[in-house]
């Protein structure tokens, strides 16, 4: 009988298991996860959302951490985006190279180490930082870099004098064909196409590319008018689907529709390997349909699905642009500022839940606000429970195992 592990994917003079693991941010993709799946001849990202204060986290360093110290003694004034300072961007670089270099050092096997590098993360600075991020992955020896979150109209120019930025793998992830259009155009003037392009359905988790009728949307039609119009203007780019692909024979109808491959997320979320908490990963098991929502609570205006049982929701407090900000708009301004300033905290002193927004800078990055794709109220079904009543952990290689049939 045929499975996904018969097929495989063809990236210019790389082969690879047609199975990629989507970046998660902040560092539940982590890099034990990426090198256990590229071991297994997989693609697995790194996301890198946040990356300063992955970095402090996981190696000491102080890149966010002396701001936060600084920026406690301001936790309770109205919050003026005056205030806030630029980014230092050879933090960002030294940051991004650390954080990608520590994994790729420790590659072994036959997979890709590609890195998901999102355009509305700017901080405030938006092109510099984002060249710097770009290169820096590059620097690094990442295999390739799929650009989400954003039209990324100029990120192909950004990195053209690289030495590496003709033969890295460069992907795209849109939910459309107008969006790709769109970026191809952008790319054609550097004369370099994409070497795949990622399709992310409306049930993904993170951010979804789509308005608040995401749920007229289907992956599959979307992969096929994206394939046709590629066809019809003569370009062969292989295109991957993902958003709700949550086994083999969801993986396998995919691949028979004509996919290159698939990426998936959310049954990677519970696994040993993943950076959430062994607490959320217990939460991500137990949910039910009515526990997750898609909301826009997100300051980067995404619509963003996440379980009702986030810590997150309805907190009060003070926006962290001053220390972190990473969903800054280029002005240098955040919607959970307006959020926030408009509860009267100012005036009254009584401290409200903010409902409109989350300060998501701080939630995502404490692990406290749970993200998930839709499937993720399937994942009961995929393991036992041990005799205290808890979920099994799987590890990833039994997830990607699963998912190709091995
Ligand atoms: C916990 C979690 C975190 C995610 N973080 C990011 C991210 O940082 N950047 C990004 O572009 N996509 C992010 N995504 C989207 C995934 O990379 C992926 O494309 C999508 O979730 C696949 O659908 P599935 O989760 O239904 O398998 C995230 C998804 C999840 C579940």
């Amino acid at each position: 009988m045929t499975a996904p592990h018969d097929y495989r994917l063809t990236l210019g003079d790389r082969d690879f298991a047609p199975l990629m693991i989507g970046g998660m941010g902040v560092d539940i993709s982590t890099s034990e996860m990426v090198l256990e799946a590229v071991r297994l001849g997989c693609i697995a990202h790194l996301s890198d959302a946040m990356i300063p204060a992955v970095c402090d986290r996981n190696f000491g360093t102080k890149f966010v951490r002396s701001k936060v110290d600084n920026h406690r003694r301001l936790q309770n004034e109205a919050y003026d985006e005056n205030r806030i300072p630029k980014h230092d961007v050879h933090e960002y670089r030294q940051a991004q190279f650390q954080y990608v270099s520590h994994t790729v050092e420790k590659k072994q096997g036959t997979g890709g180490i590609f890195v998901n590098c999102m355009e509305k993360v700017q901080a405030g600075s938006p092109q510099e930082i984002l060249e710097i991020r770009l290169k820096a992955i590059l620097d690094a020896g990442a295999d390739g870099i799929s650009l989400s979150a954003g039209l990324h109209g100029h990120s192909m120019r950004l990195m053209s004098d690289h030495p590496r930025f003709r033969d890295v793998k460069i992907g795209i992830v849109v939910s459309s064909w107008r969006a790709l259009k769109i970026f191809l155009r952008t790319a054609s003037k550097v004369n370099r196409l994409p070497d795949y392009v990622v399709v992310e359905g409306p049930l993904a988790g993170g951010h979804l590319g789509f308005g608040e009728d995401w749920a007229n949307y289907d992956l599959k039609t979307i992969l096929i008018d994206v394939m046709q119009n590629l066809k019809q203007e003569g370009l062969s780019i292989p295109v991957i689907p993902g958003g709700g692909i949550f086994d083999a024979a969801d993986a396998l109808s995919f691949l028979q529709a004509g996919a290159a491959a698939v990426q998936v997320a959310t049954r990677f979320t519970v696994t040993q390997e993943s950076g959430l908490s062994d607490h959320a990963k217990q939460a991500y098991f137990n949910a039910e349909e009515k526990d997750v929502l898609v909301s826009g609570v997100s300051p980067t205006g995404y619509l963003f699905r996440l379980l009702t049982s986030s810590p997150c929701l309805n907190s009060n407090l003070a926006p962290q642009c001053i220390p972190l900000g990473y969903a800054m708009d280029p002005k240098g301004h955040c919607q959970y500022i307006d959020a926030y300033n408009a509860t009267g905290f100012a005036e009254s002193g009584v401290k409200l839940p903010v409902l409109e927004k989350v300060c998501l800078c701080h939630h995502i990055g404490r692990y406290d606000s749970w993200t998930c794709g839709s499937t993720v109220t399937r994942l009961k079904e995929t393991v036992a429970k041990n005799s205290n009543g808890l979920y099994i952990l799987p590890s990833t290689e039994q997830v990607v195992r699963e998912y190709l049939e091995m």
